[in-house]
């Protein structure tokens, strides 16, 4: 199917409600009010926290946190990345993802990006595997609550090493 081409736009107290949308279409976990907030309190949120515009629609989003692991080193965590169904497999979720691997490798004190997904969840495991390079790390049993099944993957891809002389 052709690649449509998206624009990119941050999400804000102001469009949030289209977040909810998309990720009550996509994800069979319902996200509370402190879960949006705490999206938009952190650092870069207006970089991490992005939607996918095709024609002046909202068609899909990412959503990631910066983590501090160590002195000065970081992870970003992906929360969601959502396509709304009609427009999945037309390389909605690649541009995101490539948006957010790009932030990470523009901030040096990134190591890491990882997530976790449903042990089920087949396509998104391909998405992030063969496209994108993740490795498949542990098995996560009862991530999640009032899902089935319950277990996660954690899912990770190394941005960069760290300094073995720290
Ligand atoms: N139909 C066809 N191919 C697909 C599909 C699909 N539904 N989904 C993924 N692919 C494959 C294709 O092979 C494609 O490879 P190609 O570019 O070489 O052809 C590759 O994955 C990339 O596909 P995109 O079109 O860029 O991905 P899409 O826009 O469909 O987004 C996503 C992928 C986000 C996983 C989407 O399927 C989705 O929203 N799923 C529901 C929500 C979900 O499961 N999200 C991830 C959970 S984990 C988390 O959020 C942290």
């Amino acid at each position: 199917m052709t690649r449509l081409d998206v624009e990119f736009g941050s999400i804000t107290a102001d469009n949030i409600e289209h977040l909810r949308r998309i990720n009550g279409a996509s994800f069979p976990i319902v996200y509370n009010q402190a879960y949006y907030k705490d999206l938009l309190d952190q650092d870069d949120a207006s970089q991490l926290n992005q939607f996918a515009f095709y024609k002046g629609q909202i068609v899909g989003a990412i959503c990631a946190v910066l983590q501090d692991i160590a002195a000065g080193d970081q992870h970003v965590y992906i929360r969601t990345l959502a396509v709304l169904a009609a427009y999945r497999g037309r390389g909605i979720g690649s541009q995101l993802m490539e948006r957010l691997l790009h932030y990470c490798e523009q901030r040096p004190s990134v190591m890491e990006v990882s997530l976790h997904v449903q042990i089920s969840n087949d396509d998104a495991i391909d998405f992030y595997t063969n496209k994108f390079q993740f490795t498949k790390g542990e098995l996560v049993e009862n991530y999640y609550r009032r899902v089935d099944p319950p277990h996660c993957y954690r899912l990770y891809r190394v941005i960069r090493k760290g300094d073995s002389n720290a």
